[in-house]
């Protein structure tokens, strides 16, 4: 990962969670913040995305949790530390662009409301931390379950409209036809599947620092977040409260 010249030093673990909805504009600002503080990042919905094509793939029913942790059990999800931003792996295979199919949105929701799976991912997780210990992450539950001492947490949020014109705006850009309110639909059908799950559902972790990305670009977020972090290692440094 390139490094810049004002990096903070570089020997404490530095622990950074995004969470918040679908479409909030999580993955973009964690990439490149962590590029601008020279950490490593995480994309915890590809871990999820990746379960549900292993699902889709061995045509598993997610009503039957302990098939389809037998069936995870059996491949290997990584990710290529050497890319960024690193890039995930099934079983060797690059996997990323199938991950972004509309069959793995549909059920991701469903897959990762199985708490077998989250414990799975929750260890992974961790592990990941242990071995990348200066680490921007970004899911639902980093702040409030997998890191809840993460040293800076931050809650992502915006208007679901403003969501879905801004997935409707990439598809766009990336030559696809879009159907804004399906788009629309499918972000609030999925926003109900994430909170309301009984197992960590999505909340502002305590003590998260919350952005309202409606009236923002992503680098003005990107900003705000910089500032907030540099700040806390400032204040680190100095022995003061964090
Ligand atoms: O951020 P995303 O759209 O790639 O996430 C895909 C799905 O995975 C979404 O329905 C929420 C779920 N998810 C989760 O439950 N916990 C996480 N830490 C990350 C994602």
């Amino acid at each position: 990962m390139t490094q810049m010249n004002d990096q903070p030093a570089q020997s404490h673990s530095l622990i950074v969670t995004i969470d918040g909805p679908a479409g909030s504009g999580k993955s973009t600002v964690a990439r490149e913040l962590a590029g601008r503080l020279g950490l490593d990042s995480l994309d915890t919905g590809a871990m999820y995305r990746c379960l549900t094509l292993v699902v889709i793939e061995e045509r598993l029913d997610p009503a039957d949790p302990a098939a389809v942790v037998r069936a995870v059990e059996r491949h290997r999800i990584d990710f290529d530390w050497t890319r960024t931003p690193p890039e995930i792996t099934l079983d060797g295979r690059a996997v990323d662009e199938r991950l972004r199919q509309p069959d793995v949105n549909e059920l991701v929701s469903r897959v990762a409301s199985i708490p077998e799976l989250r414990d799975l991912m929750v260890r992974a997780q961790r592990r990941i931390a242990e071995r990348h210990p200066r680490l921007v992450t970004e899911g639902r539950d980093q702040g409030s379950v997998v890191f809840p001492d993460a040293e800076v947490r931050f809650y992502l949020d915006a208007d679901s409209k403003v969501r879905a014109r801004r997935r409707a705006l990439e598809l766009q850009a990336s030559g696809q036809q879009v159907d804004e309110r399906a788009i629309l639909e499918s972000i609030q059908s999925r926003d109900r599947l994430d909170r309301e799950r009984s197992d960590s559902p999505l909340q502002v972790p305590d003590g998260a620092i919350r952005v309202d990305t409606g009236a923002l670009t992503a680098s003005q977020v990107v900003d705000e977040l910089e500032s907030a972090v540099r700040g806390y290692l400032v204040r680190a440094a100095s022995g003061g409260p964090a």
